[in-house]
């Protein structure tokens, strides 16, 4: 039996739209158009790329796009100016810094100089830390987790007494993921490169995330029939046959996974595009924290 292919693209668009609409009826109702303001701080190419996408995807739904670049030896005190000067402008409703930051600067320090009402990334310390607790709500879910938690939903499939494997402890996703699925409930177990017998965990799994940045290394064999899989890498992998020698490929190797899994994340087409619609969705919230408080 091969698996639902869960298609983030549609899922994504759908998200997307509903921000589009609750934009405008913003603008219509209250004159209010939200604002996200981007932080780059130097010539990444994949960061540069990925900002240019959500400026693009602001543009796309009525939501206000200020961009700011700052040279690769910026110092701290100039991020963290700009990050104050963000705070203070009633027209920026969220401040975006792409991570990660040249090696030089202090990335803690600049997240937690981000007013908590603009963190739409929800990389605040206090917002990771709400996510950690019980009984408590970050004002912002970092919007990867978020969009794989949403692809979930979508796709009928309730953590509530289930086992979730993570395999990554990353800051920004395998971290805020795990905090997600325990509070809706699930058995979670956090899987990483000294973790013994890798297989053994994820064949346990009733939800399995990969997000360890290693093309194709969750295999077939490793995930449990029937399981969700939702693959979180962006590979590149060699391949003659395109005009660019590369193809991108997950953390899972889809062909085999997809016979074995009830439900499975495409890459592309997956967890990418619901990245940046929950980071609009992120946006349109914190503009309507700001027009509460108006
Ligand atoms: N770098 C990789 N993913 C992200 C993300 O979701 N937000 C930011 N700010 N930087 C990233």
């Amino acid at each position: 039996m091969t698996a639902q292919i869960i298609d983030g693209t549609s899922i994504g668009a759908k998200v997307q739209e509903e921000v589009k609409q609750a934009v405008a009826q913003m603008k219509e109702e209250h004159g209010y158009v939200p604002g996200l303001a981007t932080v780059l701080v130097g010539e990444d190419p994949a960061s540069a790329t990925y900002v240019g996408m959500k400026q693009r995807t602001c543009e796309k739904l009525g939501i206000r796009s200020i961009g700011h670049t700052l040279p690769a030896d910026a110092t701290q005190e100039e991020v963290e100016a700009l990050v104050a000067k963000l705070n203070a402008d009633p027209d920026v409703n969220g401040i975006l810094v792409q991570l990660p930051l040249p090696k030089h600067l202090d990335e803690e320090a600049v997240l937690n100089t981000i007013d908590l009402e603009k963190d739409v990334d929800g990389f605040h310390p206090v917002n990771i830390g709400r996510l950690a607790m019980k009984g408590r709500n970050p004002l912002f879910v970092p919007c990867t987790p978020a969009g794989c938690m949403r692809l979930l939903k979508e796709s009928g499939i309730d953590p509530n007494g289930k086992e979730a494997v993570i395999v990554g402890r990353s800051n920004i996703v395998g971290l805020p993921m795990a905090m997600l699925l325990q509070k809706a409930n699930a058995t979670v177990t956090i899987c990483h490169s000294r973790t013994k017998d890798l297989a053994a965990h994820t064949r346990n799994a009733d939800i399995l995330v990969a997000a360890i940045g290693w093309a194709e290394m969750i295999t077939g064999d490793m995930v449990k029939p029937g399981a969700a899989v939702i693959d979180v890498g962006i590979n590149q992998k060699e391949d003659a046959t395109k005009k660019r020698g590369y193809r991108l490929v997950g953390d899972v190797e889809y062909d085999s996974a997809k016979e074995v899994a009830g439900a499975i994340t495409p890459v592309p087409g997956g967890v990418g595009p619901m990245t940046i619609a929950l980071l609009m969705e992120n946006t349109l919230r914190a503009a309507q924290i700001a027009l509460s408080k108006k």
